[in-house]
């Protein structure tokens, strides 16, 4: 059993794939082809969005909001210490200061009401998580973020296809940012990532950052980066992207009889699902006391499953200059001992959910 089967999409899409690279290889514009403005109009589409920008990775997605926000030396950017390290390391990068505000237990993403405490003169940005495919409050993260005038980015490298109050991902916020790194719910052959906004100045910022700060040629009014998506691993996505709102249903269906199945197991908590939300379970994600005996009797039969940011980010040496100890964020230190993620694909069988399911039951 695999963890995540990127093999059974490939299977039953490799014509269209094959077809869009061939095109690529004979009109040989390598560098913002024809395909990523194809794949930017359909991205923006699908998620309300008037702008579309795609990127070289979701962690160059982040930092390019961050610069196009002009986050500098002395600035603080707040987010939260459970997640993925590129949240906080590219706020530290531009020579900011990350400011951790702790998760809550159920969605395991920002704490809402912890959110306003945190806010100083210098916070330039809030940074919300949308882990492992789920939205964080948003509604009410930025009705505090106008209160201050701080502009709010999504990191919603997990949650590209999750809705929020009927919303999709990505568009919640001034900025939404995803990621299409191969294990993503949507994700490609490679590195990518893709900024969203409504804003007009913001968008263009974003097209010129990803081109070194360029306005037009040889014109660099701002410091920016080579940050662009190759057009191969755009023309890849518009194949994938043809499967893609199939696979989200699928995603949902997989994760809620995940939920029903292990409903009546004992020392575990499947995922909180807030209402108003639908997740894309990037990752399904249990919390147990006892994850160290499950994932042991899982191997034991031959399933893999992996246990994400078990240390959290206020802990990690690089940010340890931060000051921060172990009990600074106890719900995201709490969190970080207890996840497991078990096998969670759109292609992901019954039958292989009931054997997780079953082994599991063993542990008990
Ligand atoms: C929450 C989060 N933010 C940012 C990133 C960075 O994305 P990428 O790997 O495409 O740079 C990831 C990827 O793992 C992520 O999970």
């Amino acid at each position: 059993m695999q963890f995540i089967d990127l093999k059974s999409r490939h299977q039953l899409i490799v014509d269209k794939i094959n077809a869009r690279v061939q095109t690529v290889m004979e009109h040989g514009q390598f560098i913002l082809g024809p395909e990523v403005n194809e794949l930017e109009t359909k991205l923006a589409k699908y998620t309300g969005s008037k702008h579309c920008v795609t990127v070289s990775s979701g962690t160059d997605s982040l930092l390019i909001a961050l610069m196009a926000l002009g986050v500098g030396a002395g600035d603080e950017v707040i987010t939260v210490p459970y997640t993925w390290i590129s949240s906080a390391e590219v706020i530290a990068l531009l020579g900011a200061k990350p400011v951790f505000v702790d998760i809550r237990p159920d969605t395991l993403n920002m704490d809402e009401a912890l959110l306003e405490a945190a806010i100083t003169n210098k916070t330039k940005a809030i940074m919300p998580v949308s882990i492992y495919g789920q939205c964080s409050d948003m509604d009410a993260i930025n009705e505090i973020a106008v209160k201050y005038d701080i502009p709010v980015i999504e990191d919603a490298a997990q949650s590209f296809g999750a809705t929020y109050k009927g919303k999709k991902s990505c568009n919640l916020s001034t900025i939404g940012s995803t990621s299409f790194f191969p294990s993503k719910p949507l994700g490609c052959y490679g590195d990518g990532g893709a900024l969203f906004t409504n804003d007009d100045e913001l968008a263009e910022k974003f097209r010129w950052i990803r081109v070194h700060g360029q306005e037009r040629k040889h014109h660099h009014p701002i410091l920016g980066i080579n940050g662009r998506m190759d057009t191969l691993q755009a023309a890849i996505l518009l194949a994938i992207f043809e499967v893609f709102p199939e696979e989200v249903i699928r995603r949902q269906e997989i994760g809620n009889l995940y939920t029903s199945s292990l409903s009546k197991t004992s020392g575990i908590r499947t995922p909180s699902i807030a209402q108003g939300n639908t997740s894309v379970y990037a990752q399904y994600t249990i919390l147990s006391d006892k994850r160290e005996t499950i994932q042991e009797t899982l191997k034991l039969q031959g399933i893999p499953s992996v246990s994400y940011y078990t240390v959290p980010l206020h802990i990690q040496p690089v940010f340890s200059s931060l000051g921060h100890h172990s009990g600074d964020f106890p719900v995201a230190e709490r969190i970080a001992d207890q996840c497991l993620s078990l096998p969670m694909s759109p292609y992901f069988s019954v039958n292989d959910l009931d054997r997780v399911v079953t082994s599991i039951a063993l542990s008990e």
